[in-house]
């Protein structure tokens, strides 16, 4: 098993653009704009609400690849039933939220399957989310009432995503390394709470910078506002794509040295 798996992969399908934007016709001309540049699209609660399956069917036939953010939970039959849906659209990555328990994990990842190979389709990456990246140690108390603290709480929701069949987490880059460590290098992992030089945290908690993400380990970046709210998009996405590339040599580096 190669260690350093995630370095392998093709750098241009490690950035997601979450597709956060308030009307589907912007929707669609970001997409035609930045698909020269980016694989990988992100459809949330907000546009999957919107028009869903329309914009997953208009990425699929450009080629292009879908994470369909709807952050699952519910009892274990209505995630099923919800998972087998999604995947019968032939989207890349779904994800559930790790707190639904393993056995809501396991009927997810038992729909993915079933629904895929009745299409004859790839199943797509199941991922868990752990603790969402607008929380820190003191709103997580404050809102979830546990002693864990953020990594102790990500650790453990990873482990038992694992465990019931998930074949990766969200978490925020903050955890790439002791997850990396802990769950070994097939484990995906996708980070979003990425954040470029001075650019607002907004919501988000716990940052880091493209290249650190990238050097730490993590499979893929999903980045939204940086992107959607920098004056000229396409630089923003040429500055993060040229980090990606420097996170990778410094890994690769570290791991040759
Ligand atoms: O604008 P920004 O880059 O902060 O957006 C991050 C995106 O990633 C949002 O669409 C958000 O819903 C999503 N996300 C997240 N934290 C998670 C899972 C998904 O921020 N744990």
């Amino acid at each position: 098993m190669d260690k350093n798996r995630h370095l392998d992969a093709d750098l241009r399908e490690k950035l997601i653009l979450g597709l956060d934007v308030d009307d589907m016709a912007e929707a669609y001309s970001l997409i035609d704009k930045m698909a020269p540049y980016i694989k990988y699209y992100k459809v949330g609660l907000q546009l999957i609400t919107k028009d869903g399956p329309r914009l997953v069917g208009t990425l699929k036939r450009k080629g292009l690849k879908v994470f369909y953010d709807a952050k699952f939970f519910d009892i274990p039959q209505t995630v099923y039933n919800a998972c087998y849906e999604a995947a019968r659209y032939g989207v890349n990555m779904v994800n559930v939220h790790a707190l639904g328990g393993e056995k809501m994990i396991s009927y997810a990842k038992e729909a993915i399957m079933k629904s895929s190979d009745k299409m004859k389709l790839d199943p797509p990456l199941l991922l868990a989310v752990t603790v969402l990246t607008s929380f820190d140690n003191r709103s997580l108390k404050a809102s979830v009432k546990t002693d864990f603290d953020v990594k102790k709480m990500v650790l453990a929701l990873a482990k038992s995503a694992k465990k019931a069949g998930a074949d990766g987490v969200v978490c925020s880059p903050h955890e790439i390394k002791m997850l990396r460590k802990e769950l070994g290098p097939d484990f995906v992992i996708v980070t979003p709470g990425i954040r470029t030089g001075k650019i607002s945290k907004d919501d988000q908690k716990r940052i880091m910078t493209p290249k650190d993400a990238i050097a730490s380990g993590s499979d893929y970046i999903v980045v939204a506002r940086p992107i959607l709210k920098a004056d000229d998009r396409v630089l923003a996405v040429e500055n993060i794509l040229k980090e990606i590339k420097e996170g990778y040599d410094n890994a690769k580096r570290r791991k040759n040295s």
